[in-house]
């Protein structure tokens, strides 16, 4: 299994103006993000929407730079402007409807990249977008049809399609299933699944619901206002989350064995505002067995029981 994105401290802020005459401010997007990919494996970043993910997405696609930190692909570092590089991460969006040009055929859409990036020819570039409309499930037919004329799960089958044109070896999924039904999102996972054998991908899986997760990650990395709180392989974190906010996550989603009933802890207030994060944990303030001691000082992360957690009453 060989490593084949490796981020460090990664951190990205937004200056944003604040009234007509006010000093620009500073949205902390992402604090301090660090995490390795391997060939083969899923790392799902969960976290509430506006803890980060998506900014963390568009760092690792290279579709904007880290304000600080560093980002390492296929032995690489990251940069904008290598093409090659960029084009061995993929990704794909929760929005199938906005992500495809409405006025290009599937056949189109899948040959785009090819005609970007590469020299094959017209016939070539029909083979391999048949080859790969198969493998994800579409019928040959559907090769003339325009996007509208797809269901979500069938349009998110055409996406996914695209981004593996170019044979990525990273591919970032954000919120892949999130506006989909859930027979429908079982199904695009299963296919995530088999690709992901096939094809030896890294999946950088982004979901704001944990129990999306759970079938598809090796690792989990638990987020809360641009931070991770909790990380460590799946099984271990679902068996016995560490972090209260984890906990409360976890305690949100509904359990298969009615039996083995959770403690359910009750998430208070809102997430608060990254122009504003709270001193020390930023989740003392909505963590239900917060101390003093938590606003004083930002919980380094630390081994508990097989996994990182960054808090200090943790055990
Ligand atoms: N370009 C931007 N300018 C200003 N703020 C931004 C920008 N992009 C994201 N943000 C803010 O950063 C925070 C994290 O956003 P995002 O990464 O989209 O979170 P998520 O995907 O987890 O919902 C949010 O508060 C969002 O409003
Ligand atoms: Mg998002």
């Amino acid at each position: 299994m060989s490593i084949v994105l490796h981020a460090t401290d990664l951190t990205r802020n937004y200056e944003v103006k604040r009234g007509m005459f006010g000093k620009p401010a500073l949205v902390r997007a992402l604090n301090g993000v660090s995490f390795n990919l391997s060939s083969g494996k899923t790392l799902a970043v969960v976290g509430e929407s506006g803890c980060g993910k998506s900014t963390l997405a568009r760092l690792v696609t290279m579709i904007e730079e880290p304000s600080s930190g560093a980002l390492t692909i296929d032995g690489k570092p990251a940069a904008l402007t290598d093409k090659s590089l960029r084009r061995t991460v993929q990704i794909v969006f929760q929005n199938p409807y906005g992500s495809l040009n409405p006025r290009q055929k599937v056949g189109a859409i899948l040959e785009e990249p090819l005609k970007v990036n590469t020299r094959d020819d017209a016939a070539t570039r029909q083979e391999k977008a048949r080859a790969m409309m198969q493998r994800v499930g579409l019928r040959p037919e559907h090769y003339d049809r325009y996007p509208h004329m797809f269901s979500g799960g069938q349009r998110q089958r055409i996406a996914i399609a695209r981004a593996l044109m170019l044979n990525p070896k990273i591919l970032v999924l954000d919120e892949p299933v999130s506006a989909l039904d859930l027979s429908i999102q079982a199904q695009v996972l299963n296919l995530l699944i088999d690709l992901q054998k096939e094809f030896g991908l890294a999946y950088l899986f982004i979901s704001h619901d944990l129990s999306v997760v759970k079938h598809i990650a090796d690792d989990v990395m638990v987020m809360y206002l641009g931070r991770p709180v909790e990380s460590g392989s799946a099984e271990t974190v679902f068996a016995a989350p560490k972090h209260p906010y984890t906990q409360a996550l976890l305690s949100a989603t509904p359990v298969a064995d009615p039996t083995k009933k959770r403690e359910r802890v009750q998430l208070e207030g809102e997430l608060p505002s990254p122009l504003d994060i709270p001193s020390g944990c930023a989740f003392h303030p909505r963590c239900p067995i917060a101390v003093s001691k938590c606003a004083e000082a930002i919980p380094p992360e630390r081994l508990v029981a097989g996994r990182q957690v960054a808090c200090i009453l943790a055990e």
